[in-house]
């Protein structure tokens, strides 16, 4: 059993990457972390793993390199398919038990849940080998109440743990009570859209807002 938070979004190109590396920012304080992003499509101009490192502040030990490179920016299934690879759960179980170390871990997603990783598994099924609690993150504008509760319902439907909501964009107080009731959960930050982020601008806001009553401590502590 890792301890740590394995950080999916209801869609790609949500946030997952920025609330990672504000979790960086909020939790180094409380037990070393490590960022690892396992599978990365797109890999010819994206590259998560940089962008934590940059807006987490990240000293090289705080972030994980390996992982499937994927140069096509598609669903991974496909992208492995393109690049004549195939991804493989065990492979990454491996890459994770010989680096544990004494780290919690922050483990960045790519797209949702429900997204093909290889021929017959989902995100959902790395998620459930890799037995972290999952950090949902979300828009906070209109269609995100469904695309949440789906989210929600699908991780349920699989016992995987669910460790709160982080919403992005400007604060929508009837979405976050909708999604809270409805989903039975908490939102556990609410993280405005700003003009240009920085490691600076990132780090005030996770301190201040990110979580402020610290329930994801018993995850990465
Ligand atoms: N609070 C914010 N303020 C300004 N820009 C933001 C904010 N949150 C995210 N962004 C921008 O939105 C884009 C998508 O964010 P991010 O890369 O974190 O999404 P993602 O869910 O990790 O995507 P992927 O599925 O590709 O991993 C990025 O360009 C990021 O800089
Ligand atoms: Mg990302």
């Amino acid at each position: 059993m890792y301890r740590g938070l394995f950080i999916t979004g209801t869609d790609t190109n949500v946030g997952k990457t920025i609330v990672s590396s504000a979790l960086m920012h909020r939790y180094r304080g409380l037990a070393p972390l490590r960022y690892w992003k396992p599978i990365q499509t797109g890999a010819e101009k994206d590259d998560d793993t940089a962008v934590v490192r940059d807006l987490g502040a990240c000293s090289d030990l705080e972030v994980m390199d390996k992982g499937y490179r994927l140069m096509r920016p598609v669903s991974p299934h496909l992208a492995a398919e393109l690049s004549e690879r195939r991804i493989n759960i065990p492979e990454i179980e491996r890459w994770m038990s010989e680096e544990s170390g004494s780290s919690s871990w922050i483990v960045e997603g790519a797209g949702g849940v429900l997204v093909p990783i290889n021929s017959w598994e989902l995100m959902i099924d790395l998620m459930i080998h890799l037995t972290l609690p999952v950090l949902v993150v979300a828009r906070s504008s209109i269609g995100t109440i469904n695309h949440t509760l789906l989210t929600l319902e699908a991780i349920r439907n699989r016992a995987v743990q669910i460790a709160g909501i982080v919403m992005i964009g400007d604060k929508n107080p009837e979405n976050r009570a909708a999604i809270e009731r409805f989903g039975r959960v908490d939102v556990l930050g609410e993280m405005p859209r700003v003009e240009k982020l920085t490691a600076q601008t990132l780090g005030e806001w996770a301190r201040a807002d990110l979580d402020r009553e610290g329930r994801l401590a018993e995850f990465l502590a």
